[in-house]
């Protein structure tokens, strides 16, 4: 079924929450077809998050305040001078969860309703939701009527009995709540959640691909998390808790420099695959506790890459083996995006395609127009994916689940429905 988007010059926002940067992305629904104009940008080195989560509310509430506060002064002009209000924020993969449901509904010889679809849904969050969880995404992955599978809208269409695979992705409460408060004070609602590795599929994958099959890996600072998409739809997630941040610490460790040094060797001189020339070029390592920055150890490059390699060996090995228990790796195809940070090595692609043995390519946003070129690479997936999601997904609950929704705080709102692609 075709998103219903937002109104034509509706103003959107994404606060991106990263353990390396927190980003910050204000835009506007530029058409009906739920294109966005990028109206103002801002980005921070992260303080105050360690693998996706806070740990100094303080040092994380300030950089979001002047994360948006940049963004805000650079879309002033559309803004009328107001303040940005509300905001969707990113759930990094490893405070998520994906669970597939399967669900019947009578239909009884019936029409089939978008009240049945929604009882399905609703019985599908039912199952999952328990104390301690939060409700991110209800997505129906698979329809049938009475054994007919391959239904993609099942609406208007009549039967016996309708069986759906809803795919519903939770988020851990105690996380959700610590970021939720950051959030909030920095004088900001939280208009939607959307989970990272979601966000980045949706930025950077192109129609064909959603619907054939394909995996997207965000590779970031402290997470590498992965969803799976097919039939227009995020069929499967998951994480693994480790990302450029520790290539880095590698590499400090490895070559006894600071953690600055390491990161900007790193960018400078790293890549994912060592090469026969890079035994011959020497490169300057300042010495941990140094002054004199005069007198550097000088190694090969092909030391650092020594170091960089195996360690992203690991993180592909590791998606491998997630992918391959999935269950849904044969319906995420061969093909692969990279995107994050951290997929910005060279050699990257060539490495992925070896460990994971799939057709692989490197992603960026793809969906946003008048995106700056310094917010327009791989690291921003995410965050642009946070205001393609807004534009084009609806969250009105229907009165019948409304009713049940507690009107207290902002997660228990969310608890009852959160509509995806119905
Ligand atoms: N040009 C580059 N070459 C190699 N690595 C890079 C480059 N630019 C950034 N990185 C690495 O990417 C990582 C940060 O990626 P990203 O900005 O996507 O993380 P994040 O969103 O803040 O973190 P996360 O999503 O894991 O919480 C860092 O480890 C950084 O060293
Ligand atoms: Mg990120």
């Amino acid at each position: 079924m075709k998103p219903k988007y937002k109104p034509r010059g509706t103003l959107l926002a994404a606060l991106d929450i990263g353990s390396h940067k927190i980003a910050c992305m204000i835009g506007r629904v530029a058409d009906d077809d739920g294109a966005v104009e990028v109206l103002g940008v801002g980005y921070q080195a992260s303080r105050g998050i360690k693998t996706g989560a806070v740990i100094d509310i303080e040092a994380a509430d300030n950089t979001i305040r002047q994360t948006v506060h940049t963004a805000e002064s650079m879309a002033a002009e559309a803004m009328n001078g107001y303040p940005l209000r509300e905001v969707i924020v990113n759930v990094p993969g490893n405070q998520t969860k994906s669970h597939i449901v399967p669900i019947d509904v009578q239909i009884n010889g019936q029409v089939v309703t978008d009240h049945d679809v929604r009882r399905a849904l609703a019985k599908a969050q039912e199952k999952i939701i328990v104390d301690g969880v939060e409700l991110l995404h209800t997505i129906p992955v698979k329809c049938a009527i009475d054994g007919n599978e391959g239904i993609r809208d099942p609406s208007g269409m009549t039967g016996e009995e309708l069986l759906v695979d809803v795919h519903v992705i939770t988020g851990e409460f105690g996380p959700l709540q610590n970021m939720a408060s950051c959030v909030e004070r920095s004088h900001l609602d939280i208009a939607s959640l959307c989970s990272g590795a979601y966000a980045s599929g949706l930025a950077s994958l192109v129609e064909d691909e959603m619907d054939l099959g394909c995996t997207v890996i965000e590779m970031g600072g402290g997470i590498t998390s992965f969803a799976i998409f097919q039939g227009g739809s995020m069929i499967y997630s998951d994480s693994i808790p480790i990302g450029g941040w520790h290539v880095t610490n590698d590499i400090a460790r490895g070559l006894t420099c600071s953690n600055a040094d390491a990161e900007r060797l790193k960018t400078l001189y790293g890549s994912a695959m060592v090469t026969g020339s890079d035994e011959n070029e020497l490169i300057d390592v300042p010495q941990l506790g140094e002054l004199d920055s005069a007198e550097p150890n000088h190694v090969p490059r092909s030391l650092l890459i020594g170091i960089i390699q195996p360690r992203l060996e690991e993180i592909l090995e590791m998606v491998r083996d997630k992918l391959e228990n999935s269950g849904s790796d044969a319906a995420a195809s061969r093909r692969v995006v990279l995107t994050g940070g951290a997929s910005q090595l060279p050699g990257m692609r060539d490495l992925a395609q070896m460990v994971l043995d799939k057709q692989v390519r490197l992603g960026r946003p793809i969906r946003l127009n008048g995106l700056p070129d310094a917010v327009s690479g791989a690291a921003f997936s995410t965050t642009a994916g946070l205001l393609t999601y807004l534009t084009s997904h609806s969250h009105e609950m229907p009165a019948e689940i409304m009713a049940q929704a507690d009107s207290g705080s902002f997660f228990e709102k969310f608890k009852y429905w959160w509509k995806e692609n119905w």
